[in-house]
């Protein structure tokens, strides 16, 4: 596999976005303008190859005190790049929003590759949204608090 390094700055078009995401998550429901609005008023990160190829990206927001993870795919599976996409997040965060203290995502019920990344990084199911997807899949909604409770 190449080796990749992680970015917070890299400049990517909504529409490479959604091509590198049809790739990588072919299940994936983010269409062009999803991306485009994510672009706007969210924050992207994303790991690259020496030769500027995408290889995974991230996609979250901040508000006030609380963090929602939008969107997460990588192009080669199990090769650790989910998890230090993940760990670039939280750093990020920590970094740049110390306010931050709890970060929520929503996942496919079905999706166990995502399930067992995320709880192993130490999210907790809080809910369960009903038919929650456009192909009527339902989600789990899980959280991770950043600070000491
Ligand atoms: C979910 C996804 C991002 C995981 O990324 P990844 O780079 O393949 O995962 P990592 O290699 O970092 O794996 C870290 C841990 O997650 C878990 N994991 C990841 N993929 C798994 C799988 N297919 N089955 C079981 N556990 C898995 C394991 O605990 C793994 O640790 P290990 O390899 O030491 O056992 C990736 O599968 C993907 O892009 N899927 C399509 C998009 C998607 O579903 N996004 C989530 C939307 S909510």
């Amino acid at each position: 596999m190449k080796s990749l390094y992680l970015s917070a700055d890299k400049k990517i078009s909504s529409q490479s976005l959604f091509e590198f995401d049809q790739e990588a998550y072919p299940q994936s429901h983010w269409r062009v303008n999803d991306f485009e609005s994510e672009l706007s008023y969210g924050h992207l990160l994303c790991a690259i190859d020496e030769a500027q190829n995408l290889g995974g990206i991230l996609l979250f927001r901040v508000m006030e005190d609380s963090s929602d993870l939008m969107h997460l795919s990588v192009l080669a599976k199990r090769q650790g790049w989910g998890q230090k996409l993940m760990k670039f997040y939280f750093e990020q965060l920590k970094s740049h929003y110390p306010r931050v203290e709890r970060v929520m995502l929503e996942v496919k019920v079905n999706n166990l590759a995502a399930m067992s990344l995320y709880t192993s990084m130490g999210f907790c199911k809080l809910q369960e949204r009903q038919g929650y997807y456009p192909d009527g899949k339902s989600a789990f909604v899980l959280e991770k608090w950043l600070t000491k409770r």
